[in-house]
């Protein structure tokens, strides 16, 4: 059964991941991203994109902030809000989904921007079938 986030919590992953935003390091693709994961623990990090001039190893927000997570021992995620300076919603790219359901198969997604625009969804609808740590059993 999955456990309701409350509102005002809800809000304060929206505030973190706006805040994350404004550190972004994307002088290429000028495309500032915040993240902020709520984890099981109940504590909340936040993460943003950093580019590389080698393109090819830019990472984005919501992984800097799974992978801050977990670097500071967390295991289980349920919750993760993406934030965009922009008049639409981003949803996560394939490969954040796919690291997200390491730790959050069924975590709550929200994609945040400066407009009322909103996507409410869950890791399951954005990633079915996913290859999970179960499938190496
Ligand atoms: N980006 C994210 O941070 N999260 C996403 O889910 C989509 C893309 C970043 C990567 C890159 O720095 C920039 O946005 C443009 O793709």
């Amino acid at each position: 059964m999955k456990k309701k986030i409350s509102t005002a919590l809800t809000a304060r992953l929206e505030r973190l991941a706006r805040r994350a935003a404004a550190n972004s390091y994307s002088p290429y693709s000028r495309f500032a991203v915040g993240a902020a994961v709520l984890a099981s623990s109940g504590k909340i990090y936040s993460g943003t994109n950093v580019e590389n001039a080698s393109y090819g190893l830019c990472n984005c927000a919501e992984r800097s902030a799974v992978f801050t997570a977990a670097s500071a021992g967390e295991r289980k995620i349920t919750c993760v809000v993406v934030y965009t300076p922009t008049q639409a919603v981003t949803p996560p790219c394939g490969a954040c989904r796919q690291v997200i359901n390491e730790f959050g198969p069924h975590a709550r997604v929200i994609s945040i921007c400066d407009s009322k625009d909103r996507i409410e969804t869950t890791l399951d609808a954005l990633l079915p079938g996913a290859f999970g740590p179960e499938n190496l059993a």
